[in-house]
């Protein structure tokens, strides 16, 4: 639904078609009872108009069933606005399992994409067909808003934390990015365009625009120029928690309680380490905010996760490893 209807964009994932049912509905019953009222207003201003001078109209009993009626229908009917929303809400917002991760660093006023595999991009976002796609985003500045209308997603990027978005193109080409939230100067500039590729050309692409290192590469460059093994590795000096297997285990703080070791805990853990010291060990460990861009944030949280834990990623090299495993259905998903 929708196609070639000029009030909407083009649709190009998995969830347009039935946002597109949703709008359609939504506006439907909103069209339907607008039309009943305006033509109620005018049959009842015509049928109860005044006839005469002692014209005198006869006092009217309140109807039960009436009032039932035109309390329940409405309310079944608001409902199934809700019911369904919220249906296709949650599915939007949890990424199916196994999604190819993708990074992406807002800032005054570009998009920075970085590939697990390596490649980087401005402004552009290539991704394959039918394969589920998952961005882990942030901001450098102040908040922005990945939107692609084609794919019918938005989310708020925001400094100092992570947002995630998901979707599964179903269409090739090249659609429209933009950033939603107003940023500043060169806000209305701040956008790009997202292209959708065969799984093959996408694997092409990714060989050819291959930086030599992949995200989890540079990111164990970071933590060893920044000397982080010298705390972090094994040994009887070891004086910070071990990372290896340590990305999505359940981690014992502190002063009590858990956490689970995700992208969001590990930022926390660089840039205000005394947040949520892990169980057993001391509160020594400085702060790293201001010296790591938030890129080379999440290129040592690739390298701590591709060093293995309950969520990790496979490392390039190994098996069913960096490269996305490709789910190749001519068509897309839908
Ligand atoms: Cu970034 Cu508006």
């Amino acid at each position: 639904m929708g196609e070639g209807f000029p009030l909407l964009p083009e649709s190009a994932s998995t969830f347009a078609a039935e946002l597109n049912l949703l709008f359609g509905y939504l506006t439907a019953v909103s069209l339907l009872f607008a039309g009943l009222i305006f033509t109620l207003v005018v049959a009842f201003a015509i049928r109860f108009r005044r006839r005469s001078e002692g014209d005198r109209p006869q006092p009217r009993e309140g109807d039960l069933r009436l009032e039932a009626l035109w309390t329940l229908i409405p309310l079944a009917i608001a409902l199934s606005f809700f019911g369904w929303g919220a249906d296709l809400f949650f599915r939007m917002k949890s990424p199916p399992a196994d999604p190819l991760e993708i990074y992406v660093v807002g800032k005054q006023w570009m998009w920075k994409v970085q590939h697990q595999e390596g490649p980087r991009e401005i402004n552009e976002l290539h991704v394959p067909l039918g394969q589920p796609v998952k961005l882990t985003m942030t901001s450098e500045d102040v908040i922005h808003s990945f939107y692609v209308p084609a794919f019918r997603v938005k989310q708020d990027v925001l400094p100092g934390r992570y947002t995630t978005l998901w979707f599964e193109a179903t269409r090739t080409g090249e659609f429209h990015l933009f950033c939603a939230e107003y940023c500043g100067t060169e806000h209305s500039l701040m956008g790009g365009r997202v292209v959708v590729m065969s799984p093959v050309d996408y694997q092409i692409w990714l060989g050819g625009g291959r930086s030599g290192e992949s995200l989890a590469e540079a990111g164990a460059r970071l933590y060893d120029r920044l000397g982080c093994n010298s705390c972090h590795d094994a040994g009887p000096t070891a004086r910070g928690p071990l990372l290896e297997g340590l990305y999505g285990s359940e981690v014992a703080l502190a002063g009590g309680g858990t956490a689970i070791a995700d992208e969001a805990y590990l930022r926390e853990s660089i840039v205000e380490p005394g947040a949520r010291v892990t169980a057993g060990y001391d509160e020594i460990m400085p702060t790293y905010a201001g010296q790591i861009s938030e890129e080379g944030l999440l290129q040592i949280i690739a390298h701590i996760r591709s060093l293995g834990g309950a969520l990790s990623l496979p490392g390039p090299g190994e098996p069913g490893g960096a490269q996305p495993s490709l789910r190749s259905e001519p068509g897309g998903g839908q």
